[in-house]
Protein backbone atom coordinates (compact mmCIF):
# COMPACT_ATOMS: atom_id res chain seq x y z
CA UNK A 1 0.00 0.00 0.00
CA UNK A 2 1.10 3.62 -1.11
CA UNK A 3 0.90 6.72 0.59
CA UNK A 4 -1.09 9.35 -1.98
CA UNK A 5 -0.57 12.95 -1.63
CA UNK A 6 -1.66 16.06 -2.76
CA UNK A 7 -2.02 19.74 -1.36
CA UNK A 8 -5.51 21.67 -2.12
CA UNK A 9 -4.96 25.52 -2.20
CA UNK A 10 -8.75 26.38 -2.22
CA UNK A 11 -8.77 29.72 -3.82
CA UNK A 12 -10.60 32.64 -6.28
CA UNK A 13 -10.51 30.96 -9.95
CA UNK A 14 -12.16 33.56 -12.60
CA UNK A 15 -13.93 30.76 -14.97
CA UNK A 16 -15.80 32.11 -18.58
CA UNK A 17 -18.72 29.95 -19.40
CA UNK A 18 -21.61 31.23 -21.26
CA UNK A 19 -20.82 34.25 -22.22
CA UNK A 20 -19.96 35.79 -19.03
CA UNK A 21 -17.00 35.60 -16.47
CA UNK A 22 -17.32 34.55 -12.79
CA UNK A 23 -15.33 34.14 -9.87
CA UNK A 24 -15.63 30.67 -8.09
CA UNK A 25 -14.44 29.21 -5.88
CA UNK A 26 -11.84 26.53 -6.81
CA UNK A 27 -8.94 24.08 -5.72
CA UNK A 28 -5.34 24.47 -7.18
CA UNK A 29 -6.82 26.77 -10.07
CA UNK A 30 -8.66 24.05 -11.52
CA UNK A 31 -12.65 23.76 -12.82
CA UNK A 32 -13.29 21.17 -11.73
CA UNK A 33 -10.71 20.34 -8.89
CA UNK A 34 -7.57 17.94 -9.40
CA UNK A 35 -8.26 14.14 -9.77
CA UNK A 36 -6.97 12.17 -6.66
CA UNK A 37 -6.57 8.46 -7.68
CA UNK A 38 -5.65 5.47 -5.25
CA UNK A 39 -5.47 2.23 -4.76
CA UNK A 40 -7.47 -0.23 -2.38
CA UNK A 41 -5.04 -0.09 0.98
CA UNK A 42 -3.07 3.30 0.29
CA UNK A 43 -3.47 6.10 2.80
CA UNK A 44 -4.04 9.28 1.62
CA UNK A 45 -2.25 12.53 2.98
CA UNK A 46 -4.80 16.07 1.27
CA UNK A 47 -3.37 19.38 2.98
CA UNK A 48 -6.12 21.69 2.33
CA UNK A 49 -5.01 25.33 2.66
CA UNK A 50 -7.07 27.61 2.63
CA UNK A 51 -6.48 30.96 0.63
CA UNK A 52 -10.42 31.53 0.00
CA UNK A 53 -12.47 34.63 1.13
CA UNK A 54 -14.44 31.33 2.59
CA UNK A 55 -14.56 28.72 5.45
CA UNK A 56 -13.77 25.74 3.79
CA UNK A 57 -14.32 21.90 4.82
CA UNK A 58 -13.79 18.73 2.12
CA UNK A 59 -15.32 15.90 2.47
CA UNK A 60 -14.35 12.47 0.88
CA UNK A 61 -17.79 11.51 -0.11
CA UNK A 62 -17.92 7.45 -0.11
CA UNK A 63 -14.67 6.76 1.77
CA UNK A 64 -15.89 4.69 4.68
CA UNK A 65 -13.91 6.51 6.97
CA UNK A 66 -12.88 3.27 9.36
CA UNK A 67 -11.19 5.10 12.57
CA UNK A 68 -10.58 8.13 11.03
CA UNK A 69 -14.00 10.09 11.62
CA UNK A 70 -11.97 13.44 12.06
CA UNK A 71 -11.33 13.33 8.35
CA UNK A 72 -14.94 12.98 6.95
CA UNK A 73 -15.40 17.10 6.60
CA UNK A 74 -19.12 18.11 6.41
CA UNK A 75 -18.77 21.18 8.49
CA UNK A 76 -19.59 21.61 12.40
CA UNK A 77 -20.83 17.44 12.12
CA UNK A 78 -16.78 16.37 12.58
CA UNK A 79 -15.46 19.58 12.50
CA UNK A 80 -15.14 23.15 12.34
CA UNK A 81 -14.39 25.14 9.11
CA UNK A 82 -11.04 26.06 7.94
CA UNK A 83 -10.52 29.49 8.21
CA UNK A 84 -10.43 32.13 5.36
CA UNK A 85 -7.68 33.69 3.58
CA UNK A 86 -5.57 35.78 6.14
CA UNK A 87 -5.52 33.04 8.46
CA UNK A 88 -3.14 31.07 7.11
CA UNK A 89 -5.34 28.11 8.41
CA UNK A 90 -4.44 24.57 6.67
CA UNK A 91 -5.59 20.90 7.84
CA UNK A 92 -4.32 17.70 6.44
CA UNK A 93 -7.40 14.96 5.95
CA UNK A 94 -5.49 11.49 6.30
CA UNK A 95 -7.58 8.53 6.20
CA UNK A 96 -6.95 5.11 4.28
CA UNK A 97 -9.45 3.25 1.45
CA UNK A 98 -8.49 0.03 2.06
CA UNK A 99 -11.86 -2.57 1.18
CA UNK A 100 -13.05 -0.18 -1.33
CA UNK A 101 -12.91 0.24 -5.13
CA UNK A 102 -14.51 2.21 -7.79
CA UNK A 103 -15.07 5.92 -8.48
CA UNK A 104 -15.69 8.26 -5.45
CA UNK A 105 -15.59 11.97 -5.48
CA UNK A 106 -14.49 14.39 -3.22
CA UNK A 107 -16.34 18.20 -2.79
CA UNK A 108 -16.75 21.28 0.01
CA UNK A 109 -19.23 20.67 2.67
CA UNK A 110 -20.17 23.92 3.95
CA UNK A 111 -22.52 26.45 2.65
CA UNK A 112 -23.28 26.04 -1.25
CA UNK A 113 -19.81 25.90 -1.87
CA UNK A 114 -19.38 22.50 -3.69
CA UNK A 115 -21.25 23.64 -6.13
CA UNK A 116 -17.82 24.58 -8.06
CA UNK A 117 -15.24 22.94 -5.63
CA UNK A 118 -15.45 19.10 -6.30
CA UNK A 119 -13.51 16.41 -8.25
CA UNK A 120 -13.04 12.73 -8.49
CA UNK A 121 -11.48 10.74 -6.19
CA UNK A 122 -10.83 6.91 -8.08
CA UNK A 123 -9.80 3.84 -6.23
CA UNK A 124 -8.31 1.20 -8.52
CA UNK A 125 -7.86 -2.65 -7.27
CA UNK A 126 -4.62 -3.47 -5.79
CA UNK A 127 -1.34 -3.75 -8.00
CA UNK A 128 -1.95 -6.83 -9.91
CA UNK A 129 -5.45 -7.65 -8.94
CA UNK A 130 -7.90 -7.77 -11.99
CA UNK A 131 -11.44 -5.90 -11.99
CA UNK A 132 -14.12 -8.23 -11.19
CA UNK A 133 -15.67 -7.92 -13.99
CA UNK A 134 -14.68 -8.45 -17.86
CA UNK A 135 -13.95 -7.21 -20.57
CA UNK A 136 -10.88 -5.52 -19.13
CA UNK A 137 -11.68 -1.85 -20.25
CA UNK A 138 -8.53 -0.57 -22.62
CA UNK A 139 -8.90 3.15 -20.78
CA UNK A 140 -11.37 5.12 -19.08
CA UNK A 141 -12.91 8.39 -18.94
CA UNK A 142 -13.81 10.23 -15.84
CA UNK A 143 -17.17 12.40 -16.95
CA UNK A 144 -18.24 14.95 -13.62
CA UNK A 145 -21.58 15.91 -13.58
CA UNK A 146 -22.16 19.73 -12.35
CA UNK A 147 -23.93 23.21 -12.44
CA UNK A 148 -23.48 26.19 -13.82
CA UNK A 149 -24.69 29.86 -12.53
CA UNK A 150 -24.77 33.25 -14.21
CA UNK A 151 -25.34 34.35 -11.32
CA UNK A 152 -23.51 37.38 -10.68
CA UNK A 153 -23.71 37.29 -6.93
CA UNK A 154 -21.67 34.69 -5.78
CA UNK A 155 -23.20 31.13 -4.84
CA UNK A 156 -22.36 31.94 -0.95
CA UNK A 157 -24.53 35.04 -1.31
CA UNK A 158 -27.36 32.89 -3.36
CA UNK A 159 -27.63 30.43 -0.44
CA UNK A 160 -28.26 33.83 1.85
CA UNK A 161 -30.94 34.94 0.07
CA UNK A 162 -32.56 31.72 -0.09
CA UNK A 163 -31.95 31.33 3.56
CA UNK A 164 -33.13 35.12 4.64
CA UNK A 165 -36.23 34.13 2.31
CA UNK A 166 -37.03 31.21 3.47
CA UNK A 167 -37.06 30.12 -0.25
CA UNK A 168 -35.57 27.92 -3.00
CA UNK A 169 -31.93 29.49 -3.91
CA UNK A 170 -31.13 30.30 -7.77
CA UNK A 171 -31.02 27.72 -10.30
CA UNK A 172 -28.55 27.33 -12.33
CA UNK A 173 -28.49 27.96 -16.47
CA UNK A 174 -27.10 25.13 -17.25
CA UNK A 175 -25.62 21.55 -16.51
CA UNK A 176 -22.31 20.66 -17.37
CA UNK A 177 -19.77 17.45 -18.23
CA UNK A 178 -16.50 18.01 -16.72
CA UNK A 179 -17.26 21.56 -16.36
CA UNK A 180 -18.70 22.67 -20.11
CA UNK A 181 -21.94 23.15 -20.85
CA UNK A 182 -21.51 21.92 -24.34
CA UNK A 183 -24.39 24.06 -25.20
CA UNK A 184 -22.70 25.86 -28.64
CA UNK A 185 -22.77 24.32 -32.11
CA UNK A 186 -19.21 25.53 -32.40
CA UNK A 187 -18.45 23.09 -30.28
CA UNK A 188 -16.50 25.53 -28.00
CA UNK A 189 -17.01 24.69 -24.13
CA UNK A 190 -17.43 21.19 -24.79
CA UNK A 191 -15.70 18.48 -23.53
CA UNK A 192 -14.73 15.58 -25.65
CA UNK A 193 -14.57 11.95 -25.01
CA UNK A 194 -11.51 10.42 -27.53
CA UNK A 195 -11.87 6.37 -28.19
CA UNK A 196 -10.18 4.00 -30.23
CA UNK A 197 -12.58 1.87 -32.58
CA UNK A 198 -12.71 -1.65 -31.25
CA UNK A 199 -11.89 -0.49 -27.50
CA UNK A 200 -14.13 -1.13 -24.38
CA UNK A 201 -13.62 2.03 -21.67
CA UNK A 202 -14.87 2.13 -18.23
CA UNK A 203 -16.96 5.28 -17.87
CA UNK A 204 -16.50 6.99 -14.49
CA UNK A 205 -19.67 8.96 -13.89
CA UNK A 206 -20.50 11.45 -10.77
CA UNK A 207 -23.63 13.30 -10.39
CA UNK A 208 -21.56 16.48 -8.50
CA UNK A 209 -25.02 18.58 -9.35
CA UNK A 210 -26.55 20.62 -6.55
CA UNK A 211 -29.36 20.07 -7.07
CA UNK A 212 -30.53 17.97 -9.81
CA UNK A 213 -30.78 14.25 -10.29
CA UNK A 214 -29.66 13.41 -14.28
CA UNK A 215 -30.53 11.00 -17.07
CA UNK A 216 -26.98 10.25 -19.23
CA UNK A 217 -26.88 8.46 -22.37
CA UNK A 218 -24.21 8.29 -25.22
CA UNK A 219 -25.77 8.45 -28.70
CA UNK A 220 -25.68 4.61 -30.34
CA UNK A 221 -23.86 2.93 -27.23
CA UNK A 222 -25.25 0.85 -24.63
CA UNK A 223 -23.41 0.38 -21.21
CA UNK A 224 -22.90 -2.81 -18.65
CA UNK A 225 -23.16 -1.20 -14.86
CA UNK A 226 -20.23 -2.37 -13.21
CA UNK A 227 -20.45 -0.51 -9.79
CA UNK A 228 -22.35 2.16 -8.27
CA UNK A 229 -21.11 4.37 -5.44
CA UNK A 230 -17.90 2.65 -5.43
CA UNK A 231 -19.49 -1.01 -4.45
CA UNK A 232 -19.71 -3.73 -7.52
CA UNK A 233 -22.82 -4.90 -9.04
CA UNK A 234 -23.77 -7.57 -11.23
CA UNK A 235 -23.05 -6.80 -14.99
CA UNK A 236 -26.23 -4.56 -15.36
CA UNK A 237 -26.91 -3.53 -19.47
CA UNK A 238 -28.26 -0.69 -20.06
CA UNK A 239 -28.42 2.69 -23.08
CA UNK A 240 -29.33 5.14 -20.20
CA UNK A 241 -27.95 5.33 -16.97
CA UNK A 242 -29.60 7.25 -13.96
CA UNK A 243 -27.63 9.39 -11.64
CA UNK A 244 -28.82 11.42 -8.30
CA UNK A 245 -26.34 13.93 -7.13
CA UNK A 246 -23.84 11.96 -4.79
CA UNK A 247 -23.83 8.94 -6.95
CA UNK A 248 -21.50 7.33 -8.87
CA UNK A 249 -21.74 4.72 -11.23
CA UNK A 250 -18.84 2.48 -13.24
CA UNK A 251 -20.02 1.27 -16.49
CA UNK A 252 -18.90 -0.23 -19.58
CA UNK A 253 -18.60 1.09 -23.20
CA UNK A 254 -17.55 -0.31 -26.03
CA UNK A 255 -16.45 1.99 -28.97
CA UNK A 256 -18.46 -0.23 -31.66
CA UNK A 257 -20.62 2.15 -33.04
CA UNK A 258 -21.15 3.06 -37.35
CA UNK A 259 -17.84 4.33 -38.49
CA UNK A 260 -17.96 7.74 -40.30
CA UNK A 261 -20.18 9.75 -37.46
CA UNK A 262 -19.41 11.68 -33.89
CA UNK A 263 -21.79 11.08 -31.25
CA UNK A 264 -22.87 13.38 -28.29
CA UNK A 265 -22.76 12.52 -24.91
CA UNK A 266 -25.96 13.84 -22.56
CA UNK A 267 -26.89 14.07 -19.20
CA UNK A 268 -30.22 15.26 -18.93
CA UNK A 269 -32.33 16.74 -15.84
CA UNK A 270 -35.10 13.94 -14.45
CA UNK A 271 -37.30 15.89 -12.19
CA UNK A 272 -39.61 13.65 -10.00
CA UNK A 273 -41.71 16.25 -9.13
CA UNK A 274 -45.15 17.43 -11.37
CA UNK A 275 -45.05 20.40 -13.39
CA UNK A 276 -41.16 21.04 -13.15
CA UNK A 277 -40.08 23.64 -15.75
CA UNK A 278 -35.92 23.00 -15.34
CA UNK A 279 -34.68 20.95 -18.55
CA UNK A 280 -31.71 21.54 -19.11
CA UNK A 281 -28.87 19.37 -20.83
CA UNK A 282 -25.33 19.23 -21.25
CA UNK A 283 -23.63 17.77 -23.72
CA UNK A 284 -19.63 16.21 -24.32
CA UNK A 285 -18.74 14.99 -27.78
CA UNK A 286 -17.49 11.07 -28.13
CA UNK A 287 -14.84 11.16 -30.90
CA UNK A 288 -13.51 8.14 -32.20
CA UNK A 289 -9.79 7.93 -33.87
CA UNK A 290 -10.93 7.25 -37.20
CA UNK A 291 -13.81 10.26 -37.70
CA UNK A 292 -12.65 12.96 -35.40
CA UNK A 293 -14.01 15.42 -38.27
CA UNK A 294 -16.91 13.09 -39.08
CA UNK A 295 -19.59 15.74 -40.56
CA UNK A 296 -22.85 13.81 -38.92
CA UNK A 297 -22.98 14.05 -35.52
CA UNK A 298 -25.89 11.54 -33.66
CA UNK A 299 -27.68 12.67 -31.04
CA UNK A 300 -29.32 10.40 -28.13
CA UNK A 301 -32.64 10.28 -27.85
CA UNK A 302 -33.37 11.21 -23.79
CA UNK A 303 -36.54 10.32 -21.64
CA UNK A 304 -38.80 12.42 -20.86
CA UNK A 305 -38.16 15.34 -18.50
CA UNK A 306 -40.53 12.87 -15.88
CA UNK A 307 -39.61 9.56 -16.59
CA UNK A 308 -39.82 8.10 -13.51
CA UNK A 309 -40.53 4.17 -14.87
CA UNK A 310 -37.27 4.39 -16.42
CA UNK A 311 -35.29 5.76 -13.16
CA UNK A 312 -37.09 3.40 -10.89
CA UNK A 313 -36.31 0.16 -13.78
CA UNK A 314 -32.96 1.28 -13.70
CA UNK A 315 -32.59 1.86 -9.67
CA UNK A 316 -34.68 -1.60 -9.10
CA UNK A 317 -32.52 -3.56 -11.44
CA UNK A 318 -29.13 -3.31 -9.87
CA UNK A 319 -28.17 -6.07 -7.56
CA UNK A 320 -24.43 -6.38 -5.55
CA UNK A 321 -22.15 -8.49 -6.85
CA UNK A 322 -21.33 -11.47 -4.33
CA UNK A 323 -17.48 -11.87 -4.18
CA UNK A 324 -17.43 -15.58 -3.28
CA UNK A 325 -20.79 -16.57 -3.40
CA UNK A 326 -21.97 -16.02 0.23
CA UNK A 327 -24.58 -13.21 1.10
CA UNK A 328 -22.58 -10.53 3.70
CA UNK A 329 -26.23 -8.95 4.31
CA UNK A 330 -26.57 -9.00 8.46
CA UNK A 331 -29.58 -11.12 8.81
CA UNK A 332 -30.08 -9.85 12.25
CA UNK A 333 -31.31 -6.68 13.03
CA UNK A 334 -30.88 -4.73 16.43
CA UNK A 335 -32.86 -1.60 15.87
CA UNK A 336 -35.42 -0.87 13.41
CA UNK A 337 -36.20 2.90 12.63
CA UNK A 338 -39.01 4.33 10.27
CA UNK A 339 -37.87 7.90 9.21
CA UNK A 340 -40.38 10.21 7.39
CA UNK A 341 -38.28 12.99 5.37
CA UNK A 342 -39.74 15.41 3.02
CA UNK A 343 -39.96 19.27 2.93
CA UNK A 344 -41.87 20.76 5.53
CA UNK A 345 -42.81 24.01 7.30
CA UNK A 346 -40.76 25.58 9.69
CA UNK A 347 -41.47 29.11 12.07
CA UNK A 348 -39.13 32.02 10.95
CA UNK A 349 -36.37 32.16 12.86
CA UNK A 350 -35.36 35.91 13.98
CA UNK A 351 -32.37 35.94 11.72
CA UNK A 352 -34.62 35.08 8.36
CA UNK A 353 -35.65 38.77 8.11
CA UNK A 354 -37.75 38.17 5.07
CA UNK A 355 -39.60 34.78 6.02
CA UNK A 356 -43.45 35.58 5.85
CA UNK A 357 -43.80 35.35 9.82
CA UNK A 358 -47.55 33.88 9.73
CA UNK A 359 -46.88 31.49 7.41
CA UNK A 360 -43.35 30.54 8.22
CA UNK A 361 -41.11 29.17 6.02
CA UNK A 362 -39.91 26.44 3.49
CA UNK A 363 -37.94 23.77 5.65
CA UNK A 364 -37.38 20.02 5.70
CA UNK A 365 -37.30 17.79 8.22
CA UNK A 366 -36.73 14.04 9.12
CA UNK A 367 -39.30 12.25 11.44
CA UNK A 368 -40.17 15.69 12.29
CA UNK A 369 -37.38 17.61 12.72
CA UNK A 370 -35.86 20.19 10.93
CA UNK A 371 -32.01 19.50 11.53
CA UNK A 372 -30.39 22.59 12.71
CA UNK A 373 -25.94 22.61 12.71
CA UNK A 374 -24.26 23.47 15.76
CA UNK A 375 -22.33 26.67 15.93
CA UNK A 376 -20.12 26.11 18.58
CA UNK A 377 -18.25 22.96 18.42
CA UNK A 378 -18.73 20.32 15.28
CA UNK A 379 -21.15 16.78 16.75
CA UNK A 380 -18.25 14.59 16.71
CA UNK A 381 -15.60 16.91 19.26
CA UNK A 382 -18.88 17.41 21.65
CA UNK A 383 -19.32 13.71 21.24
CA UNK A 384 -16.10 12.47 22.31
CA UNK A 385 -15.28 15.66 24.59
CA UNK A 386 -18.49 14.67 26.59
CA UNK A 387 -19.39 18.34 26.27
CA UNK A 388 -23.22 19.00 26.97
CA UNK A 389 -25.47 21.78 25.27
CA UNK A 390 -24.26 20.66 21.87
CA UNK A 391 -26.97 18.39 20.94
CA UNK A 392 -29.72 15.83 22.46
CA UNK A 393 -29.58 11.95 22.07
CA UNK A 394 -33.26 11.73 21.22
CA UNK A 395 -33.42 11.42 17.57
CA UNK A 396 -37.25 9.76 17.36
CA UNK A 397 -37.04 6.18 16.08
CA UNK A 398 -40.55 6.53 14.38
CA UNK A 399 -43.03 9.50 13.02
CA UNK A 400 -45.19 11.16 15.31
CA UNK A 401 -47.98 9.53 13.58
CA UNK A 402 -47.92 7.08 10.89
CA UNK A 403 -51.01 8.09 8.49
CA UNK A 404 -51.43 8.16 4.59
CA UNK A 405 -47.69 10.14 3.73
CA UNK A 406 -47.89 10.32 0.26
CA UNK A 407 -51.80 11.37 -0.04
CA UNK A 408 -51.37 15.06 -0.19
CA UNK A 409 -55.28 15.40 1.45
CA UNK A 410 -54.44 13.48 4.15
CA UNK A 411 -51.01 15.06 4.99
CA UNK A 412 -53.23 18.44 4.62
CA UNK A 413 -55.44 16.69 7.42
CA UNK A 414 -52.58 16.32 9.65
CA UNK A 415 -50.39 19.42 8.67
CA UNK A 416 -49.97 20.28 12.49
CA UNK A 417 -47.68 17.37 12.46
CA UNK A 418 -46.00 18.43 9.44
CA UNK A 419 -44.97 21.74 10.68
CA UNK A 420 -41.49 20.99 12.28
CA UNK A 421 -39.70 21.68 15.36
CA UNK A 422 -35.97 22.48 14.49
CA UNK A 423 -33.36 20.42 16.74
CA UNK A 424 -29.94 18.84 16.82
CA UNK A 425 -31.15 15.57 18.10
CA UNK A 426 -29.24 12.56 16.82
CA UNK A 427 -29.74 8.65 17.53
CA UNK A 428 -27.28 7.07 19.39
CA UNK A 429 -25.70 3.52 18.13
CA UNK A 430 -23.71 1.19 20.10
CA UNK A 431 -20.77 -0.33 18.11
CA UNK A 432 -21.44 -3.23 15.62
CA UNK A 433 -24.87 -2.75 16.34
CA UNK A 434 -27.68 -3.74 12.92
CA UNK A 435 -29.45 -1.08 11.79
CA UNK A 436 -32.49 -1.18 9.31
CA UNK A 437 -34.19 1.67 8.46
CA UNK A 438 -37.32 2.43 6.39
CA UNK A 439 -36.85 5.33 4.59
CA UNK A 440 -40.65 6.82 3.90
CA UNK A 441 -40.91 9.84 1.57
CA UNK A 442 -43.79 12.37 2.34
CA UNK A 443 -46.26 14.80 0.82
CA UNK A 444 -45.75 17.87 2.20
CA UNK A 445 -45.86 20.48 -1.08
CA UNK A 446 -45.69 17.75 -3.28
CA UNK A 447 -43.22 14.91 -3.63
CA UNK A 448 -40.53 14.78 -4.80
CA UNK A 449 -37.61 12.04 -5.05
CA UNK A 450 -34.49 12.57 -2.52
CA UNK A 451 -31.43 11.52 -2.54
CA UNK A 452 -30.23 10.91 0.84
CA UNK A 453 -26.72 9.66 1.57
CA UNK A 454 -25.01 8.45 4.68
CA UNK A 455 -21.76 9.51 5.84
CA UNK A 456 -19.34 6.68 7.18
CA UNK A 457 -21.01 3.50 5.54
CA UNK A 458 -22.26 1.54 2.51
CA UNK A 459 -25.87 0.54 3.39
CA UNK A 460 -27.64 -2.58 1.82
CA UNK A 461 -31.28 -1.23 -0.02
CA UNK A 462 -32.93 -3.96 0.56
CA UNK A 463 -36.13 -3.06 -0.90
CA UNK A 464 -38.14 -0.03 -2.68
CA UNK A 465 -41.20 1.16 -4.06
CA UNK A 466 -44.19 3.88 -4.11
CA UNK A 467 -46.43 4.42 -1.79
CA UNK A 468 -46.56 3.90 2.08
CA UNK A 469 -44.07 1.08 2.84
CA UNK A 470 -46.25 0.02 6.32
CA UNK A 471 -49.36 -0.83 3.80
CA UNK A 472 -46.81 -2.85 1.34
CA UNK A 473 -45.43 -6.35 2.08
CA UNK A 474 -42.57 -6.51 -0.60
CA UNK A 475 -40.06 -9.01 -0.03
CA UNK A 476 -36.45 -7.99 1.02
CA UNK A 477 -33.37 -9.04 -0.83
CA UNK A 478 -31.15 -10.56 1.81
CA UNK A 479 -29.07 -12.12 -0.52
CA UNK A 480 -27.33 -9.81 -3.37
CA UNK A 481 -28.67 -6.43 -3.26
CA UNK A 482 -26.89 -3.42 -4.17
CA UNK A 483 -24.73 -1.32 -1.28
CA UNK A 484 -24.82 2.33 -2.05
CA UNK A 485 -23.85 5.35 -0.18
CA UNK A 486 -26.60 7.38 -1.45
CA UNK A 487 -29.87 6.41 -2.61
CA UNK A 488 -32.55 8.07 -4.67
CA UNK A 489 -35.99 7.28 -2.92
CA UNK A 490 -38.60 7.08 -5.30
CA UNK A 491 -40.69 10.33 -5.20
CA UNK A 492 -43.72 9.51 -2.98
CA UNK A 493 -42.29 6.36 -1.76
CA UNK A 494 -40.10 4.12 0.50
CA UNK A 495 -36.65 2.01 0.73
CA UNK A 496 -35.33 0.12 3.27
CA UNK A 497 -31.64 0.06 4.15
CA UNK A 498 -29.67 -2.01 6.37
CA UNK A 499 -26.41 -1.12 7.76
CA UNK A 500 -23.80 -2.38 10.36
CA UNK A 501 -22.34 0.75 12.54
CA UNK A 502 -19.34 -0.53 12.94
CA UNK A 503 -17.19 2.75 12.75
CA UNK A 504 -16.74 4.95 15.63
CA UNK A 505 -18.12 8.41 15.14
CA UNK A 506 -20.65 11.07 13.87
CA UNK A 507 -21.78 10.39 10.95
CA UNK A 508 -24.79 12.46 9.08
CA UNK A 509 -27.41 11.30 6.47
CA UNK A 510 -28.93 13.95 4.42
CA UNK A 511 -30.45 14.73 1.26
CA UNK A 512 -28.15 14.97 -1.49
CA UNK A 513 -30.12 18.12 -3.20
CA UNK A 514 -27.75 20.89 -1.54
CA UNK A 515 -31.01 22.91 -0.91
CA UNK A 516 -32.41 21.03 1.29
CA UNK A 517 -29.62 20.84 3.98
CA UNK A 518 -29.59 24.01 5.50
CA UNK A 519 -33.64 23.27 5.03
CA UNK A 520 -32.74 20.41 7.55
CA UNK A 521 -33.57 17.57 5.27
CA UNK A 522 -30.69 15.74 7.32
CA UNK A 523 -29.96 13.76 10.92
CA UNK A 524 -26.84 11.71 12.09
CA UNK A 525 -26.03 8.51 13.75
CA UNK A 526 -23.50 8.95 17.21
CA UNK A 527 -21.50 5.55 17.01
CA UNK A 528 -19.50 4.76 20.23
CA UNK A 529 -16.42 3.01 20.75
CA UNK A 530 -16.36 -0.45 20.63
CA UNK A 531 -14.55 -2.88 23.18
CA UNK A 532 -11.20 -3.11 22.11
CA UNK A 533 -8.38 -0.55 20.39
CA UNK A 534 -9.04 -1.67 17.19
CA UNK A 535 -12.54 -0.37 17.56
CA UNK A 536 -11.70 2.78 19.01
CA UNK A 537 -11.46 6.04 17.35
CA UNK A 538 -7.79 7.76 17.69
CA UNK A 539 -8.15 11.45 19.14
CA UNK A 540 -8.15 14.35 16.55
CA UNK A 541 -4.96 14.86 14.57
CA UNK A 542 -2.61 18.02 16.16
CA UNK A 543 -3.76 20.51 13.74
CA UNK A 544 -7.84 19.74 13.90
CA UNK A 545 -9.23 22.78 13.41
CA UNK A 546 -10.68 24.60 15.99
CA UNK A 547 -13.90 26.96 16.07
CU1 LIG B 1 -21.58 14.28 -0.61
CU2 LIG B 1 -22.72 15.02 3.21
O1 LIG B 1 -22.14 14.73 1.26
Amino acid sequence: AAIVEHTFHVGNLTVERLGQRQVITAVNGQFPGPKVEARNGDTLLVRVVNNSPYNITIHWHGVLQRLSAWADGPAMVTQCPILPAGSGASYTYRFNVTGQEGTLWWHAHVSFLRATVYGALLIRPRPGVPYPFGPAPHAEHTLLLGEWWNASATLVDVERQAFLTGGQPANSVALTINGMPGLSHAHKEMHHLRVARGNTYLLRLVNAALNYQLFFKVAAHNFTVVAVDACYTDPYHTDVIVIAPGQTVDALMHAGAAPGRRYYVAAQVYQSIANATYSATARALLLYDDAEDAKIIMSPRMPALNDSATAQRFYGSLTGLLRDGKPTVPQRVDTRMVVTYGLAIAPCLPAQTLCNRTRGSLAASMNNVSFQLPATMSLLEASRSRSGGVYTRDFPDRPPVMFDFTNAAAVNRNMSLMVTSKGTRVKALRYNETVEVVLQNTAVLGTENHPLHLHGFNFYVLAQGTGNYYQIHKKKNLVNPQQRNTIAVPAGGWAVIRFTADNPGVWLMHCHLEAHLPFGLAMAFDVQDGPTPDAMLPPPPNDYPPC
